[in-house]
């Protein structure tokens, strides 16, 4: 049997990206959840996954919408990462956001796409979220990255911080 406590803390270790992955719900109201499992998938035709917990909120207004907003977090952006990974209807309270193509965007991300839900594929005590992209930008803002519960940036870009400040 492999042992949970140390699944968990290997998984942990892995430094992975920062998302806020947006929708709007039935009710038209703003949702948000931080999402780290963010990757990737496909290029012809441009598509992302992440993967959601059986019980999240985001999950159940997703599986209505089938459309998505995912804002990749800037270094800076720990307080609105830690905001989103909170539960209930305030998480939007104190963060400027505007509707971009009717999905809530958050001011200040380093990238942002737009995609629609393809497919959902159930996964252990999450589900596989398999979006197409219809939209996407990037600014040069350094990454917000995360491992062993502590957020940061890669190196090389904190160097460049240092460098231009
Ligand atoms: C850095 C970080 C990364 C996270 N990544 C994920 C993830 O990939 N999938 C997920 O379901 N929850 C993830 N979470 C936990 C959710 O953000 C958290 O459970 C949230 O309360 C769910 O909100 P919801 O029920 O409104 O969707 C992450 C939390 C943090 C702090």
């Amino acid at each position: 049997m492999v042992d949970e406590a140390a699944f968990r803390e290997l998984m942990g270790a892995v430094c992975a990206p920062v998302t806020v992955v947006t929708t709007t719900t039935g009710e038209g109201r703003p949702h948000g959840t931080t999402v780290s499992s963010f990757a990737s998938l496909s290029l012809r035709p441009p598509m992302v996954s992440f993967a959601l917990d059986n019980g999240s909120a985001l999950l159940q207004h997703v599986r209505e919408s089938r459309r998505v907003g995912v804002n990749v977090l800037a270094h800076g952006q720990e307080a609105v990462a830690a905001a989103f990974a909170g539960q209930g209807e305030g998480k939007f309270t104190g963060v400027p956001w505007h509707e971009d193509d009717g999905l809530p965007r958050l001011a200040g991300a380093g990238g942002w796409l737009v995609g629609t839900v393809n497919w959902l594929v159930p996964g252990g005590d999450h589900v596989l979220v398999l979006v197409q992209v219809v939209a996407s930008e990037v600014s040069e803002a350094a990454p917000l990255v995360y491992a062993r519960r502590t957020f940061g940036t890669h190196s090389r870009f904190e160097r460049r911080i240092e460098l231009s400040s």
